[in-house]
């Protein structure tokens, strides 16, 4: 199984970004978490970052009989980009929505998500292990159960 991490604007930042929102992981130590945990589910794994918009509808465009899952944090563009929302609907890849803070306990702005209607599910609000868990929900996103 091939799992595809996408991650929006300014998450390159992590671990000096609004560290008291974010933390102090970088984002590179969150892609080695994933890695060693893939590694233990036997799932192969890529991970990419873009601040760039098009550059991540390139990618979910591409995803399209590569991959299995895409797990995206999308970041901004979560609550703005309807580009997004069309790329994920269209390839039909399942996607599972993630965040590391909890936006609906945040900012009226970041309660709205443009594409959580058309992702499997959403995790948010719990720092890195949000990328775990979705990890771990990606082995099972085909199961009739959930
Ligand atoms: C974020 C939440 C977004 O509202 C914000 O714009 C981000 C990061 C998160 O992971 O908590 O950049 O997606």
């Amino acid at each position: 199984m091939k799992v595809l991490f996408l991650n929006g604007p300014n998450l390159n930042l992590l671990g000096t970004r609004e560290p008291e929102v974010y933390g102090r992981t970088t984002l590179a130590d969150i892609e080695a978490k994933v890695r060693e945990r893939a590694a233990q589910l036997k799932v192969a794994v890529d991970f990419r970052q873009s601040n760039q918009e098009g550059e991540l509808v390139n990618w979910i465009q591409e995803a399209k009989g590569k991959f299995e899952v895409i797990v995206i944090n999308a970041a901004a563009y979560t609550h703005t980009s309807v580009a997004l929302r069309d790329a994920i609907s269209a390839v039909g890849v399942p996607a599972i929505e993630i965040h590391l803070s909890n936006i609906h306990a945040r900012e009226e702005f970041r309660h709205k998500s443009l594409i959580a209607a058309v992702c499997k599910g959403q995790i948010s609000g719990f720092g890195e292990k949000s990328y775990i868990l979705a990890l771990e929900a990606s082995v099972n996103v085909n199961d009739s159960n959930i």
